[in-house]
């Protein structure tokens, strides 16, 4: 019988909660009521989630006499964009909000993103919880306060950061998730082995089938020992000015590069990209000589078995493709001055910010990637 943990974000008076664990949606209205200055919220959530979800929220909040109203978006990342932005701002302030209603979200990483960045700005700020319905929004888009929507120009380039009151990761709510999703957000709970914790890669080597396969205990595990880590890591730097949120991007410029090669669709998913960018940067660590070979391979064997995708084959891509990515990373947000950076591992469960990487070393390790 696994149980609900719980999990404090120190942030001073932004701080807040995190609920992890089997349920917490039925459960929700007890948790969020304390934090309520008037029993009246917004849900925000999509179509498919709120086929599977939203009526045991529904009925959680009417048992504490929560009143509640539901804007439902389109699912998918299409749904990031201004134009839906402007329609949820204008249907909330229709239905009327003041300064005391709470907004929740109920989703992905997308109505988390969206939602968040709605509450932000909605009257200046107004209070929201999460309710992240995705693993790869467990473990990494709900915790950490970073809100956005996409522009023309490019992804998440319009948002702020604003930490939530409360996020309630109810593992019970995966079951409904396609597997294939399950699958790419495990490759974010990887990420957190390999930049600072060994001993936790090395438990996912023994247990990490039993997550994908949503074992609860193997699960709430997982998922509290990721949230806690980008806690910390975000209590340490909330709006990455140092190198230790910047150390979250492990395995993402690689990945983003990725995604921009494929268009940011079904054909690589997000998480899958970081897996396949987290083997890049491996396999590139040990061209330089910073990385042991043994280390990249069992980092590769062990996202493989969890049906990630390690070679650029898998995806479509080849070493002919080099200069494209190239190009791609060279527009990664986290480039300064035209220099590629990237965050590169020493070993599984360390990793470190290189600035100005080697860009003609990197050409050629791509072009022969297979
Ligand atoms: N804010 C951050 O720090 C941060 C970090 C990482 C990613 N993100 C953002 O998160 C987004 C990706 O999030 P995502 O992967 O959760 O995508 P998503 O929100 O699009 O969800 C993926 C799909 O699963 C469906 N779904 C969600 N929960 C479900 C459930 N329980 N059962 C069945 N279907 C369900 C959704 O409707 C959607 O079709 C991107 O926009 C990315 O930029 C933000
Ligand atoms: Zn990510």
């Amino acid at each position: 019988m696994s149980t609900i943990e719980r999990l404090r974000v120190e942030l001073g008076e932004r701080g807040y909660d995190i609920l992890v664990g089997p349920g917490l949606i039925g459960r929700a209205g007890a948790e969020i009521l304390p934090l309520l200055r008037r029993r009246q919220v917004v849900i925000v959530t999509d179509e498919t989630v709120a086929r599977h979800h939203l009526a045991p929220l529904s009925a959680s909040l009417a048992e504490h006499g929560i009143a509640e109203r539901t804007v439902v978006l389109p699912p998918g990342e299409g749904t990031k964009d201004l134009a839906h932005f402007g329609r949820l701002v204008d249907d909330i302030l229709a239905g009327g909000v003041e300064r005391g209603t709470m907004l929740v979200a109920l989703g992905g990483g997308v109505v988390g993103d969206i939602a968040g960045f709605a509450a932000a700005t909605l009257l200046r700020g107004i209070d929201f919880v999460q309710i992240p319905t995705t693993l790869l929004a467990q473990v990494d888009s709900s915790v950490g306060g970073k809100t956005a929507i996409n522009t023309a120009a490019g992804k998440n380039l319009l948002g702020a950061f604003y930490q939530p009151r409360l996020v309630l990761a109810d593992t019970t709510s995966l079951a409904t998730l396609p597997r294939r999703e399950v699958r790419a957000g495990y490759g974010e709970i990887v990420k957190y082995g390999l930049i600072r914790d060994a001993g936790f890669f090395q438990s996912l080597e023994a247990e990490g089938e039993a997550v994908c396969d949503l074992e609860p205990a193997a699960l709430t595990r997982a998922v509290m020992v990721s949230c806690r880590m980008k806690a910390v890591i975000v209590a340490a730097d909330e709006r990455e000015t140092g190198d230790d949120r910047a150390l979250l991007n492990f395995g993402h410029t690689f990945g983003h590069a990725l995604e921009a090669e494929t268009g940011f669709g079904d054909r690589l998913l997000h998480g899958e990209a970081v897996a396949l960018g987290m083997v890049l940067a491996f396999d590139f660590a040990v061209r330089l000589g910073l990385a042991s070979g043994q280390d990249s391979h069992r980092v590769r064997h062990h996202l493989a078995a969890a049906g990630l995708p390690t070679e650029l084959s898998a995806i479509g891509l080849s070493g002919s493709d080099a200069d494209r990515l190239l190009a791609h990373m060279g527009k990664d947000k986290k480039v300064r001055d035209g220099a590629i950076t990237l965050i590169l591992p020493r070993r599984i469960g360390e990793v470190f910010v290189m600035r100005d990487a080697p860009v003609e070393q990197l050409r050629a390790f791509l072009a022969e990637a297979r």
